[in-house]
């Protein structure tokens, strides 16, 4: 028995598509908005432990999309991770972060390897699809004048499709044995500065987009008059331009390319939906 989350998501719907043949359970937040697949349908919150555990009898597989960034997201994963392997899940396939660590410049990364570590502890077979930031989503950093503002310096991320994130995961969840304890590296076919991605976008998308320096001040400055945000929000937003600065998501893999036999799809090719 399989079982998905996220299928109310971007993600987590294209592989509910995908596997639709495998008969898949869903555990979604809401029913009412679960895809119209036919499938069979149970509600868990992640943090509800014994939501999660009535919702995962009897599976053996379960497939992880990350939850909603929260103050309390270990919690939440932590809490649902450990109804799986109470529940008597044998295989949990985890979306996480490129450059999943303990001191990750972009401290949601933090976050994931917290999950990442859950899932090691609870002795599950597990495979990490460590996703660097979604390339369809990178427009969506500017503002209403057309700028992505923030720290990014001169650096690239090699930014992933999600299209290409749920490819991966049907390739494993068809024949998650072959990817036991497996950990892959997600990401675009290349590495961008934040002004290439600003510039190729606008093409696509027909909007004026273009990249401006902050320093790591001002972003925190800016965010703070623009949101009524929690710190830990905050070091989330600037963080993500301060890990495209240092490098830590530029490091380009071909395991997309190798686990599903295409290319790893571009920024173009991620915007038009291909
Ligand atoms: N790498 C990146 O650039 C990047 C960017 C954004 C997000 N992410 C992470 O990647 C994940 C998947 O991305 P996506 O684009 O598919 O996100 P999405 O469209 O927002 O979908 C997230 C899915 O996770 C479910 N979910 C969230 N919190 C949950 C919780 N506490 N308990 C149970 N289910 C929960 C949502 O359910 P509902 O429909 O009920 O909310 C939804 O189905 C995100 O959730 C986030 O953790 C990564």
């Amino acid at each position: 028995m399989l079982a998905l989350t996220g299928s109310t998501g971007h993600v987590g719907g294209l592989v509910a598509r995908a596997l639709a043949d495998l008969a898949p359970r869903l555990v979604v937040r809401d029913p009412s908005r679960a895809p119209a697949l036919g499938l069979e349908v149970r509600s868990a919150d992640y943090a509800d432990r014994e939501a999660a555990l009535a919702a995962l009898e009897g599976v053996d597989v379960l497939f992880m999309v990350s939850g909603a960034e929260a103050r309390d997201r270990r919690d939440q994963h932590r809490t649902f991770i450990g109804a799986a392997a109470e529940a008597g899940v044998e295989h949990i396939v985890y979306t996480s972060f490129a450059g999943a660590a303990p001191d990750a410049t972009f401290t949601l990364g933090r976050d994931h390897h917290d999950a990442e570590q859950a899932i090691r502890e609870s002795g599950m077979r597990f495979t990490f699809l460590r996703d660097n930031f979604y390339a369809d989503l990178l427009p969506w950093f500017a503002d209403d004048s057309g700028a992505i503002r923030g720290p990014a310096g001169n650096g690239q991320v090699a930014a992933v499709a999600r299209r290409d994130v749920a490819d991966v995961a049907e390739v494993v969840l068809r024949d998650p044995m072959a990817h036991a304890d497996a950990t892959y590296v997600l990401t675009g076919p290349e590495a961008l500065s934040l002004a290439e991605v600003a510039e190729r976008a606008g093409a696509v998308l027909g909007r004026e987009l273009h990249y401006e320096e902050e320093t790591v001040d001002e972003a925190y400055a800016s965010r703070r008059a623009a949101y009524d945000a929690a710190d830990w929000q905050l070091d989330a937003w600037v963080s993500t331009y301060t890990a495209i600065a240092d490098g830590s998501c530029a490091a380009v893999t071909d395991d997309v390319l190798r686990l599903t036999g295409h290319p790893a799809r571009t920024l173009e090719q991620a915007l038009r939906g291909e």
